[in-house]
């Protein structure tokens, strides 16, 4: 966000539509949504982008599981996504949805400048592909030899025709640029990370896939109905198509984007694949991408299974939008995991916004009540207060810095700072005192400094609570726009006549935490879905799949006939499986820290008999034994007495 730059861009992610909403996607689109309110106060003309990414196989695969189509579905999640941003005020300049149709000729647009650019050639891919994550991965990065590095999901073998991206011959404009631009990456620490995976070597990306069809299709010109693009492509293009890229670039003098805001999981598509496909277009790079941390709920990973997402709706409903805003921004550094609690919200409220700001504006407005029938002069603040002046001006002459460095929790803190300073100058000076003393005129200053104090801050705290903030403007008679920014906030100017107003308590104390547990509430369903559903005697959890979905998978009693250790591999077995028809079935089973080879030999377990074949370290594997496991190891179910090998298990 420097000042220098006229024209500010801030993106959010476009989020996927498979899920609902939570305190992740809220958190970022919060941040994203700061950022843009208080561009436009100081002046800036602001784009702020968020949207949905309604492409690719992990959507079309959790539409089918609900018997929808994928549009059908797309639409009422992105609905979702886009109420609930409704709801909590955020002020977006556009909600950009990939299946726009403005979005997909912008796509092929850019598709077929990069192929025309000799960037995009044809070829076979070959590989691991992680559904969840809409990512490839070679076999080297696989965990275990089969499972996601990142999200730690199975990842299926992909081998199909592709068009792929010549990424590898970025790999040197992406280091210059990571060198010569100290702050495209924030946090720096995340950057070096970047650096280092692309000094590592880059492959050429797939960038279309042909065995399924739910995508943005390849531009006419190609002819190769077949194929679809990759999501990553697909949704990466949003933050240009939005401004009209592909069609009559309405806004592109927005571009490049000041600030694209990511969770950590996405950096690396953001920081390599994306300003890559922006060299191959001939377009300026971001001027910064900004990773942030995780949410964890009461210090658990959240999960659908787990019950324990975090409803940002529920939150904000008990604890005030304004406050839930606060904590988010306050609670964690930019860049670091944080732990949602309330406990931890609770007392932000408490201590932070009831005693150290609600407070203080009880305060002007008691004193100036008590002493002045509310009319304060700021007329002799210099005189007697220069010292708290110049404290205040030496910490808000740097603050927007923090801002341009995404360290927003530190900015919070330094406003708290001059917080601080305005509520010991009440202790230090004991307005009540002077008054007996006959000393009105200092008394009034004091009064004036602090109501001057709670204008500065204001100006600073309205893009975080944009609400209450309004309330504290209007209480002392301040109008919040760019104007009485630059005059108040940037010019120092002081107030003139000050007509305080009371108002209600700002941030009434909190005794105990306001939810008995947090559900595992979808918040994007309406109060009436809501209802319907409690009705139910069953919860139906959103991922339940038709009986025939569960006969796809064939599962047999099979025998362990031979069984022997995998060198150089800590999990693997290599076993022989009777399963019937297939007498010795290879099977590599991650087992070897649990089981001894010989002592499996002869014994039975379940067989899932029709996964297509893997190779794991270079061996095929025809199969999968099931197994559970836990905190005190890992056990293959079995039958409770011997069957026939081969005998089906339903
Ligand atoms: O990745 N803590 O979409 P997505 C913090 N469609 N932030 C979280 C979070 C958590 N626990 N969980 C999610 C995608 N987020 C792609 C993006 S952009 C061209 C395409 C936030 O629905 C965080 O911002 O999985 C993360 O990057 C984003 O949600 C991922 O949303
Ligand atoms: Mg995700």
């Amino acid at each position: 966000m420097k000042q220098t730059c006229k024209n500010v861009y801030i993106t959010t992610p476009i989020y996927y539509v498979n899920d609902v909403a939570h305190i992740g996607h809220a958190y970022t689109t919060i941040i994203a949504d700061m950022l843009a309110r208080y561009s436009r106060l100081t002046g800036s003309k602001t784009f702020f982008l968020t949207g949905t990414d309604e492409h690719g196989q992990k959507i079309s695969q959790s539409a089918e599981q609900r018997g929808k189509t994928p549009k059908e579905y797309a639409d009422e999640v992105s609905g979702k996504f886009k109420t609930l941003w409704d709801d909590f005020d955020i002020t977006y300049d556009k909600f950009i949805r990939t299946t726009d149709e403005e979005h997909k000729l912008g796509v092929q647009k850019a598709f077929e400048t990069m192929y025309k650019k000799g960037d995009i050639y044809k070829g076979d891919y070959e590989g691991y592909y992680c559904v969840s994550c809409e990512t490839f991965f070679t076999e080297k990065q696989l965990i275990d030899e089969q499972f996601c590095p990142d999200c730690g999901k199975p990842t299926n073998i992909v081998k199909e025709e592709s068009f792929f991206f010549k990424l590898s011959a970025y790999e040197d404009r992406l280091i210059k640029w990571y060198e010569e631009n100290d702050d495209c990456i924030l946090p720096r620490a995340k950057k070096n990370e970047i650096v280092n995976f692309v000094k590592g070597g880059l492959r050429d990306l797939s960038i279309s896939r042909t065995s399924f069809d739910w995508g943005v299709k390849l531009p006419e010109s190609m002819n190769e109905p077949k194929h679809v693009m990759y999501v990553w492509l697909d949704a990466l293009m949003n933050y240009i198509t939005a401004l009209g890229y592909g069609k009559d670039n309405e806004n592109m003098d927005f571009w490049p984007a000041t600030s694209h805001l990511v969770g950590k999981d996405i950096l690396r598509f953001h920081a390599i694949y994306w300003p890559a496909f922006l060299m191959s277009l001939d377009l300026p790079l971001p001027k910064h991408i900004a990773a942030h941390g995780w949410w964890t709920r009461d210090g658990e990973k959240m999960s659908k299974s787990k019950g324990n997402v975090v409803d940002p709706k529920e939150i904000a409903d008990a604890y005030g939008l304004d406050a839930f805003r606060y904590f988010m921004l306050r609670e964690v550094p930019f860049g670091q995991d944080g732990d949602f609690s309330q406990k931890a919200l609770m007392d932000r409220i408490n201590s932070d916004l009831g005693n150290d700001l609600g407070n203080l504006l009880n305060r002007i407005s008691g004193m100036s009540g008590k002493y002045f029938d509310f009319k304060v002069t700021s007329k002799d603040v210099e005189k007697f207060h220069r010292k708290e002046l110049d404290e205040v001006e030496a910490i808000l002459d740097n603050i927007e810095e923090y801002l341009y460095n995404m360290q927003i929790n530190r900015y919070l803190e330094d406003i708290w700072k001059v917080l601080t300073i305005a509520n010991k100058a009440i202790g230090d000076y004991e307005p009540w005192a002077k008054m007996k003393d006959g000393k009105e005129d200092e008394a009034m200053a004091l009064v004036a400094l602090i109501t001057n104090i709670m204008a500065r801050i204001s100006f600073l705290l309205e893009s975080v609570m944009p609400e209450k903030i309004g309330k504290i403007a209007q209480s002392i008679g301040l109008e919040i726009n760019t104007d009485t920014y630059t005059k108040i906030l940037k010019n120092k100017e002081l107030l003139e006549d000050i007509t305080i107003t009371k108002v209600e308590q700002l941030f009434p104390r909190i005794e105990e935490v306001l939810l008995e547990q947090a559900k595992p509430t979808d918040v994007s369903k309406s109060e009436a879905e809501k209802k319907s559903e409690s009705k139910k005697v069953v919860e139906e959890p959103d991922n339940l799949i038709t009986i025939d979905k569960f006969f796809e998978t064939t599962l047999k009693i099979g025998t362990i006939v031979e069984a022997e250790e995998v060198p150089k591999s800590k999990k693997l077995l290599k076993l022989q499986v009777d399963v019937g028809e297939d007498k010795n079935r290879q099977i590599l089973a991650g087992i070897k820290e649990f089981y001894n080879a010989a002592d499996l030999v002869g014994t039975q377990a379940c067989v899932v008999a029709n996964l297509k074949p893997a190779k794991l370290m270079g061996m095929l594997s025809e199969g999968m034994l099931m197994a559970a496991k836990d905190e005190n190891g890992l056990s293959l179910i079995r039958p409770e007495s011997p069957k026939k090998s081969g005998t089906k298990i339903s």
